[in-house]
């Protein structure tokens, strides 16, 4: 999957995560302030002269704000009909939602036959407006405040579901956690539904001018949400490249995502687009169980 729109990368953004990468603080700043002005220089040396937090998803507010405005609605929308069209398939009972954040997917997607919600989210803020977003239907709703690798690991035997769906959240596992939690969802998943951003493998500076030239499209989305620039899309970006800084994103092409499903052990895995979004182009990817296997 391609995305057709390209822009050169701001230099002196890709000069100053270099820098970053080479945990050199000092260097990226001194870089940022002799450089070309630009919105995503300007965030960036803001970001770098606050000792901001590195947590993006503890406090909901700023990704709350980030998925309600650029481009995100028109995402979420198309995001939800695919995942709608998953459930209208093959109606489940069971769903397991991993990393639900604020619960709007989910809300929008579980339909009347579904009688049983879990829901998994290490962070106790969306959690709980995951669970609000699905007050007052009659399907019992379940919220672990965990990790899906240790909630997986902590599950009694026969424990499943009919489909296990996760929107944008899979890339929050460091790889090495990656194959663990897909076996385990092999296991217990009849289908699984994985939306996630088709991300090239890159690294070094192609690696940097890359993450320059798509973050400048993405403060560009929200110029007037500086809540968003400052409180996700630095930390985000910044956790790719500076050693010892928290990390939210582990991201992969599509064609990697549906190998490690194979591998796994599901069968009949499918992808289709979501949106050329300004980070990657989205997708949606199904699996399912192989025969005997899953819920
Ligand atoms: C980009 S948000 C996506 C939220 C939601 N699925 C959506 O589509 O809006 C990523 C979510 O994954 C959650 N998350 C982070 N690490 C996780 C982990 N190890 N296990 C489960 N969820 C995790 C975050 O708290 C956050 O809610």
């Amino acid at each position: 999957m391609s995305d057709a729109r390209s822009a050169p990368a701001p230099t002196g953004v890709v000069a100053a995560l270099g820098a970053l990468r080479d945990g050199d603080r000092a260097r990226a700043a001194a870089v940022l302030a002799a450089g070309d002005a630009g919105d995503l220089a300007a965030a960036l040396a803001r970001h770098l002269g606050r000792a901001s937090a590195d947590a993006v998803y503890d406090d909901g507010t700023a990704f709350a704000a980030f998925i309600g405005n650029g481009t995100n609605p028109e995402l979420y929308r198309r995001t939800i009909a695919a995942l709608s069209a998953v459930h209208a398939r093959r109606p489940p009972r069971t769903v397991l939602d991993i990393g639900c954040g604020d619960g709007r997917v989910t809300a929008a997607v579980v339909g009347g036959a579904v009688t049983d919600v879990d829901l998994v989210d290490p962070s106790a803020d969306l959690l709980a407006r995951a669970g609000a977003a699905l007050a007052g239907r009659p399907t019992r709703v379940a919220a672990h405040r965990t990790d899906v690798a240790r909630f997986l690991a902590g599950l009694p035997p026969g424990a499943g579901w009919d489909l296990a769906q996760s929107t944008f959240a899979l890339h929050t596992l460091p790889p090495a956690h990656r194959a663990d939690v897909l076996r385990g969802l092999a296991g217990r998943a009849r289908t699984v539904a994985i939306a996630e951003f088709d991300v090239p493998a890159l690294d070094g500076d192609a690696w940097t001018a890359h993450l320059a030239e798509r973050y400048a499209r993405g403060v560009d989305e929200y110029r007037d949400h500086p809540e968003v620039v400052d409180g996700f899309l630095m930390p985000v970006l910044v956790g790719q490249v500076e050693p010892g800084r928290a990390r939210h994103t582990f991201e992969q092409p599509a064609a990697a995502w549906e190998d490690d499903l194979r591998t796994a052990g599901f069968t009949a895995v499918t992808t289709v687009p979501l949106h050329a979004y300004w980070w990657a182009p989205a997708v949606l990817i199904t699996a399912e169980a192989a025969a005997g296997r899953g819920a």
